[in-house]
């Protein structure tokens, strides 16, 4: 299977010295209630391009959406002001923050750029031009840029003007290192992992799953189901789930994939007991119960203990494990061991594991065994989109045209 990378050319390949590099990055991270970030993974991972960059003797204009402003009661709380801050500490350059990307001030701040001194936009999306994929807002930011380089993984499932407009107006682009890291990395998962493979899916929604899990059907030789997306799982087996969290509209989608795994010859696993309460704010009743049933009255809110067994049996014998989404409510300290453990479990596996953004690598971090995994992925709705085969168009717009393909192939 030809590589999703296949024509597309890395910023290695280019001379940068006093070259204008336009840098697309994924610096959407998240916000405490005080504005501080809460997580840095992103800002970490774009380091690498940018230092390169900068050693080879780039002009970089940094640039990234932070949120989604057009749906936040305070927009002006998603400022870049506090990643600027960050990436000046974490880089030890000057990093000025331009208020109006689509105004002449890059350009001409760009004239003057020294060593040691880079720019950075403002949230891109306070320009409703960006979600919009604008080619006139793209246009103003194509006119300071002689080099276009994407390394926004996590933002490429996204048409917008500078994942997608902007690159069909520069001539010279292509993608960074994290970009070419994050592609690798799941290739490995989609097209070739070595078996057995074991994924282990989580969170709230099985809707934001199905894709994946049709895709992922054919190349796992065991599916784990776990947090609330486990409940319907569940109900679809005729267990009782008491008050837990259950997508009724998806319950046949449920049986059909439990039937297919069974004329497959392969393993699904499903919590066996839980952690469940009868409210979720006050844990007071917190406790294990016997077997898979949820008493009436109580819902499900994390894995139990049996059940954090068998999926660690499983996943000591994996050789390639893919990780999405957490088995309960990690964010609470008594909601947290089961997500935890499979955390541990994982890291200390002997495979091969990724973890698919989002939640999962907020986990993993949280877990404290995020350094043993082999890579964590930066892209949350992304990274599902790749493995589930959709294109990106961050990507395919960077790749050249069919027939010059076909010619150097020839060649
Ligand atoms: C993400 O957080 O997954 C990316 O930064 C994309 O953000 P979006 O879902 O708001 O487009």
């Amino acid at each position: 299977m030809a590589s999703s990378l296949q024509g597309i050319k890395s910023i290695e390949q280019f001379h940068l010295d006093d070259v204008r590099v336009f840098l697309r990055l994924d610096l959407n991270v998240p916000l405490d209630a005080n504005g501080k970030i809460s997580d840095d993974t992103r800002l970490r991972a774009a380091l690498p391009t940018i230092s390169y960059a900068l050693e080879k003797g780039a002009k970089l204009v940094l640039a990234s959406h932070l949120g989604r402003p057009s749906k936040a009661k305070d927009p002006k709380k998603l400022s870049m002001e506090v990643v600027a801050q960050a990436l000046q500490e974490m880089l030890e350059v000057d990093v000025f923050l331009v208020e109006d990307p689509a105004s002449d001030t890059p350009k001409a701040l760009l004239a003057g750029l020294k060593a040691k001194q880079v720019i950075l936009l403002e949230n891109l999306r306070f320009n409703p031009g960006e979600e919009s994929n604008s080619r006139e807002f793209a246009q103003h930011l194509a006119d300071y840029t002689d080099l276009y380089i994407n390394d926004a993984f996590g933002a490429s499932h996204r048409q917008h003007a500078s994942i997608y407009a902007l690159p069909t107006l520069v001539e010279k682009k292509g993608i960074g290192l994290l970009m070419k890291k994050e592609i690798e990395m799941l290739e490995r998962v989609r097209n070739h992992p070595d078996k057995p493979f074991v994924a282990v899916m989580g969170g709230s929604k099985v809707s934001d799953k199905i894709t994946v899990i049709e895709k992922l059907m054919d190349a796992v030789d065991v599916l784990i189901i776990g947090g609330a997306m486990a409940y319907t799982f569940l109900l679809a087996k005729g267990e009782k789930v008491g008050t837990s969290r259950v997508e009724k509209d998806r319950i046949q989608f449920a049986k059909d994939v439990i039937r297919r795994f069974e004329s497959r010859g392969k393993k699904l696993l499903l919590p066996v007991d839980h952690l469940a309460s009868s409210s979720f704010e006050h844990l007071e009743d917190l406790a294990v119960t016997s077997s898979a049933n949820i008493p009436e009255g109580k819902m499900g809110l994390d894995i139990g203990p049996k059940t954090i067994e068998l999926f660690d049996e499983a996943i000591k014998t994996a050789k390639t494990v893919f990780w999405n989404g957490p088995m309960g409510v990690f964010e609470r300290k008594e909601l947290s061991q089961g997500t935890f453990a499979m955390a541990q479990a994982i890291a200390e596996s002997d495979s091969l594991s990724i973890v698919g953004g989002g939640d999962s690598a907020a986990a993993a971090e949280a877990s404290g065994f995020a350094d043993q995994f082999t890579h964590i992925s930066t892209g949350g709705g992304a990274s599902l989109e790749f493995l589930e085969g959709v294109k990106l168009p961050g990507l395919e717009v960077l790749r050249p045209p069919k027939r010059s393909e076909e010619s150097v192939e020839e060649l």
